[in-house]
């Protein structure tokens, strides 16, 4: 009977326990992930490996990567190295690669930095295209000729689907490596990049030569797919003690941007419309007060270009994220967050795509508008017309992972986790779109954090627990 008395009070305690758990998950916890990666050094890949490797034949085309040449993808905007001389600017195109029957006169540019001299850097763009179709490209004409292909985006329209790759911070380690074999395995048609690219600057004198490397690197995936670029502070190049006091040169000279298309007066902040996704990218690190450029730029834009009758799903870029519980980079998006949030919280964003913080984290639907300096509202609360915020500066550069999460876990937060990866955004039609994370470690098909995403014009359904 004692025995049993005590039996009936372990039930009623495991049923009081069971309860507790039920009403913390009810309240909605986020979770921080306990997966622990073994933290080897990231290390970027030698000189001599294997994706740094130059394409043989006399001043053969390097570094080819493409992006959108206007804001639709009815042209597309090719760039390429070559090495030994200036060669050819032309890229010839066409349905069939025997039958490239259109060509197109591009332009060259090169730069210095410190005691580094580029190669010549050629930028051109393919018009005329039409939506949903398969071309093939060649350039190095003269000399060695090589031959490419890329499918156009399908014409905008509100169900059409499309899937995004989204890859930040990528930088050269063995770990991007295997995050960008991991992009390509999942399979998507252009990749929304969040900043950091090649890390370069961590080098003495910024060695530029790991920009080449890096576009050497990428060039399996970029130059058959759009990489829609964002710019990041590894890009800013600003070395007043090596006199190189231009900010973002070998950016600028390497990475072109659709902006003018986008009405924009600058490369670093514009838009593009692809498929079913009208996506915004925005600049942490130019000017964004009020009355600057890039401010004047972006009332217009959700003012008067975005329809999302049109392109219902509204996706948003920066490098530097407005919600980030992980003490590296603590804080650093919050001036721009003050500046926008409340805008982007009008506009019924759907999602903000960041990275800087090397590792994982997505929100909730959560929104802090409501203070003013003396109301004391500055906790952010939940609101279904908010954006969920990814943090996604996992792509594995070297300089490693950032491991040292904020306790406890703000109730914005829904997971979070110090792991490389990327993640894939796939819009299956106005009101819904998949949105998934793969951690590197797990291989490519394995999914660590996903969540279907309702639209927040035509489906506004709580759709972040
Ligand atoms: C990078 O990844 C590709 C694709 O998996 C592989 O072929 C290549 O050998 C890798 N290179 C290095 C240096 O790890
Ligand atoms: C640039 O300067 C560094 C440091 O003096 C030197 O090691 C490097 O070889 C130089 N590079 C060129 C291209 O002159
Ligand atoms: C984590 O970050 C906090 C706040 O910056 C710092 O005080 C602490 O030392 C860090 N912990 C580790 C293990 O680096
Ligand atoms: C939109 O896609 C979702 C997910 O695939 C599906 O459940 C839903 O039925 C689709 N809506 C329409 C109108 O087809
Ligand atoms: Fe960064």
């Amino acid at each position: 009977m004692g025995m049993l008395r005590w039996g009936a009070h372990l039930l009623l305690l495991l049923l009081l326990l069971a309860a507790a758990t039920w009403t913390c998950a009810g309240a909605g916890a986020g979770v921080t992930s306990e997966y622990r990666r073994k933290l080897e050094a990231t290390v970027d890949m030698p000189l001599d490996a294997d994706v740094f490797r130059v394409p043989p034949g006399y001043n053969a085309p390097q570094q080819v990567h493409i992006t959108l040449g206007d804001q639709t993808g009815t042209a597309m905007t090719v760039s390429w190295v070559t090495a030994n001389e200036l060669g050819s600017n032309t890229v010839r195109y066409g349905s069939s690669p025997e039958k490239l029957d259109r060509a197109a006169e591009g332009s060259h540019t090169r730069y210095d930095y410190f005691n580094y001299t580029s190669g010549f850097i050629h930028h051109c763009t393919l018009t005329g295209l039409t939506h949903a179709t398969k071309y093939y490209y060649a350039m190095g004409f003269d000399h060695t000729v090589r031959t490419f292909s890329f499918t156009t985006p399908p014409k905008p329209a509100p169900d059409a689907p499309f899937k995004f790759g989204l890859i930040g911070d990528l930088g050269q380690t063995f770990d991007s490596n295997s995050t960008l074999a991991h992009y390509e395995a999942n399979g998507g048609d252009a990749v929304l990049f969040v900043g950091d690219l090649s890390y370069a600057d961590n080098y003495p004198l910024h060695d530029n030569n790991r920009w080449d490397t890096w576009a050497r690197f990428v060039e399996r995936s970029v130059a058959y797919q759009p990489w829609i670029w964002t710019a990041g502070n590894h890009e800013l190049d600003y070395a007043p003690e090596l006199g190189e006091t231009v900010p973002f040169k070998p950016f600028t000279h390497r990475y072109p941007t659709p902006y003018r298309a986008a009405g924009s007066t600058e490369p670093f902040w514009y838009s593009v419309k692809i498929a079913s996704a009208h996506v915004i990218v925005l600049a942490s690190y130019s000017a964004y007060g009020k009355y600057t450029p890039q401010w004047t730029w972006l009332q217009e834009e959700l003012a008067t270009r975005v329809d999302r009758k049109l392109t219902p799903w509204l996706i948003v870029l920066m490098h530097s994220p407005w919600y980030n519980s992980n003490n590296y980079h603590y804080m650093e998006g919050e001036t721009m967050r003050v500046q926008f949030e409340r805008w982007l919280v009008d506009a019924k964003v759907d999602v903000v795509l960041a990275g800087h913080v090397h590792s994982y984290e997505r929100s909730r639907r959560f929104a802090n508008i409501e203070y003013n300096i003396v109301n004391g509202k500055a906790t952010p609360a939940a609101n279904v017309d908010a954006p969920v915020y990814i943090t996604i500066g996992d792509g594995g550069n070297i300089e490693g992972i950032a491991n040292n999460f904020t306790v406890p876990q703000p109730a914005y937060s829904a997971f979070r986790e110090a792991s490389f990866g990327h993640a894939t955004l796939e819009i299956k039609n106005r009101t819904h779109a998949h949105y998934a994370w793969h951690r590197n470690h797990d291989g490519a098909k394995a999914v660590a954090d996903a969540v279907w995403l309702t639209n927040r014009y035509w489906m506004p359904t709580n759709d972040d627990v």
